[in-house]
């Protein structure tokens, strides 16, 4: 199983403090059953903004830590890009997913929509595929939350089901699906660590199989053991990679 969104790395961003944490965290996961995380530091302009290389150079040396701890997880590179006004600048040279293709970002949930569309045309035009970053914690994107308008709201909880109020009004992630974005999901929305409404929101995600990639999203030991929690939810899915 791989992780493809983690904060593990020491001291850079808002996620783990130092090597001892990191070494917590990487253990956790080997327990939870992960073979493979990814990296994944925010990238927010003024506040987490590191070079590529020390990026790598974090992985690297945390990888021969844990090697020499006999810690059998794999670490690879990544970022968790914001869409700042430098995203695009940062567009030129991204650091993607491991060896993959993937551009892992998130959005202010106060961007507007065709912001985000934007984002995603861009990456698509340099030849990356975009990975949207917990679209449950964006509930205006999903028209059954309670942030998306009274009136969507009401008719959705008058219909008898999911399908039938979606086949009516199709989410917005819709579309941004069928533009080539990818959604990756947080194993802690299932488990309930950002609230009932992501929780529910994340279910409703699911049941449309948006999913195609998960993440721990883990940033501090005792948020990622109660997000490893939301892992049996989702294993039920085929569609966990
Ligand atoms: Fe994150």
């Amino acid at each position: 199983m791989i992780d493809y969104h983690c904060h593990i790395l020491p001291g850079l961003d808002d996620g783990c403090r130092d090597l001892a944490e990191a070494v917590e965290m990487a253990i956790l996961l080997v327990d939870a059953g992960f073979t493979c995380v990814h990296c994944t530091p925010h990238c927010i302009t003024g506040l987490f903004d590191y070079p590529i290389e020390l990026i790598k150079d974090a992985v690297r040396d945390l990888q021969e830590v844990l090697n020499a701890a006999g810690i059998p997880l794999q670490l690879k590179v990544g970022m968790e890009y914001y869409v700042d006004e430098l995203f695009f600048e940062r567009l030129e040279n991204p650091l993607t997913l491991g060896d993959s293709n993937l551009l892992l970002f998130e959005i202010s949930p106060t961007a507007s929509f065709n912001l985000l569309k934007e984002a995603i045309f861009q990456i698509r035009c340099r030849g990356f595929i975009p990975l949207l970053a917990h679209p449950e914690r964006y509930p205006t994107m999903m028209p059954g939350s309670k942030s998306a308008g009274f009136l969507r709201r009401f008719i959705y909880n008058a219909l008898p089901t999911d399908t039938l109020f979606f086949e009516k009004f199709p989410p917005i992630v819709k579309e941004i699906i069928d533009m080539g974005c990818l959604l990756q999901g947080n194993f802690g929305s299932f488990s309930g660590v950002y609230g009932q409404e992501v929780q529910r929101v994340a279910n409703l995600h699911q049941k449309q199989d948006h999913y195609k990639y998960f993440g721990s999203d883990g940033h501090r030991v005792r948020q990622l053991r109660k997000s490893l929690c939301g892992i049996e939810q989702v294993w039920q899915f085929d569609n966990i990679a």
